[in-house]
């Protein structure tokens, strides 16, 4: 049996954030993904909603003094380069 996909199919499975709809978030929103209680960890930066939840130093949806569930864009810019996020999942656009 032979199973054919198209390159949109295939980006979806593996999970490639161009076809990924983007979601947006209100900071209210984003709030409720602070990693507490075996939820997602997300954080904005720079308008851009990532996903921490797998990252072993955010643990919990805590690093280094920071809380997940928020615009931490000057935060992060103080301690890191953008770099960083790079590998990041992209969930979404923070709403203005
Ligand atoms: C008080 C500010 C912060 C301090 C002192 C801090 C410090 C650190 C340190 C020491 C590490 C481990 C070493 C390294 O990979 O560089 C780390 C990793 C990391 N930090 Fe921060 N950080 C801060 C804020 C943030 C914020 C706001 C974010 C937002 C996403 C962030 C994202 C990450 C990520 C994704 C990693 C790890 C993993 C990797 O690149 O493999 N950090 N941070």
């Amino acid at each position: 049996m032979a199973l054919y996909f198209d390159l949109k199919t295939i980006e979806e499975l593996i999970g490639h954030n161009y076809y990924r709809q983007q979601k947006e978030f209100t900071l209210q929103e984003l709030a409720q993904f602070d990693g507490s209680n075996g939820k997602p960890a997300y954080v904005a930066i720079e308008g851009i909603v990532y996903d921490v939840s797998k990252v072993a130093e955010w643990a919990g949806g805590k690093h280094f003094g920071n809380t997940a569930g928020q615009d931490l864009t000057s935060e992060f810019k103080a301690c890191h380069v953008m770099t960083k996020v790079d590998k990041l999942p992209k969930v979404g656009i923070l709403k203005e």
